[in-house]
């Protein structure tokens, strides 16, 4: 299995560790501070003692480190650069040196294998594509975007709308306490729903589920009603726009 470094030791740091680790990859944090290395840390090396010559890199400090870390590689090549750094296009990467680059865009869930992560290649026609591709699937879902714009309007849907989601699923379970549900028993029903919602929507068209769930009359409609009445639809829609802009 391949070498994989990882420049940063903050939480997509982690969580891709977490989820390469799972597939057999060797991952080593590279760090600043010695002092930072906590219990979950178990392979590191310091930036002093790294040289990028040749190896896989995936790039987890901030979008504006991006310079600093790229002044201690100077006349340095690396085989592979993947960078889920926000707002960060293929081209900026190119002040570091790599024979092939991966710009990706991944969520936390990467730590469980399940991240959605968008991506773009530097060139399709690179033999390290493939390399570069079985890190970026071990991740989770990846889906293939065709521009760097494509990959900026997307982090709306897989960047942020995981916290749309988690306001739903909040307002859910406090829904589930209104009526007298136990709190645990209302979380333990919403998780629970979230799961088997997975393999509804990966089968069917939303339109589909939502007339499969509803009968004439029934109690869901009269739900979902409700819902359309404040204008459900219409604040998913207004929230994906205010957070591509
Ligand atoms: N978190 C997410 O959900 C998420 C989602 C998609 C993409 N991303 C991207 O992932 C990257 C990391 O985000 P994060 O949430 O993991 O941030 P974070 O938890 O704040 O971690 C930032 C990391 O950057 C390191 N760092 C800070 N200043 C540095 C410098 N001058 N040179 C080198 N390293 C430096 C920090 O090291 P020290 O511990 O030494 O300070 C730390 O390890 C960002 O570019 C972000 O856009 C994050």
């Amino acid at each position: 299995m391949e070498d994989i470094y990882i420049l940063g030791n903050g939480n997509m740091a982690k969580a891709i560790a977490k989820g390469l680790t799972k597939f057999n990859f060797n991952v080593c944090f590279v760090l600043r501070n010695i002092n930072r290395v906590g219990d979950d840390i178990k392979n590191y090396v310091l930036y002093d003692n790294f040289d990028i010559e040749n190896k896989i890199c995936i790039l987890c400090f901030k979008p504006y480190n991006l310079e600093e870390v790229a002044n201690k590689f100077i006349g340095k090549c690396a085989k592979i650069i993947i960078s889920p750094c926000a707002g960060v296009k293929l081209d900026d990467l190119k002040v570091m040196n790599a024979k092939f680059y991966a710009r990706i865009m991944p969520n936390i869930a990467a730590e469980f294998n399940k991240s959605c992560t968008t991506y773009v290649l530097s060139d399709e026609n690179n033999c390290l594509k493939d390399i570069a591709l079985s890190i970026i699937n071990a991740l989770g879902n990846a889906i293939k975007c065709d521009s760097d714009k494509e990959i900026d309007l997307a982090t709306a849907i897989n960047g942020c709308a995981p916290a749309f989601l988690a306001v739903v699923a909040e307002a859910i379970a406090n829904g589930g306490l209104s009526i007298g549900l136990k709190n645990e028993k209302s979380y333990e029903l919403t998780r629970a729903l979230f799961s088997s919602f997975e393999s509804l929507i990966n089968n069917n068209h939303p339109a589909i589920i939502k007339e499969n769930v509803c009968s004439p009359a029934g109690i869901s409609i009269k739900g979902v009603n409700k819902l359309e009445e404040y204008g459900i639809r219409n604040a998913f829609i207004k929230a994906i726009k205010e957070s591509a802009t």
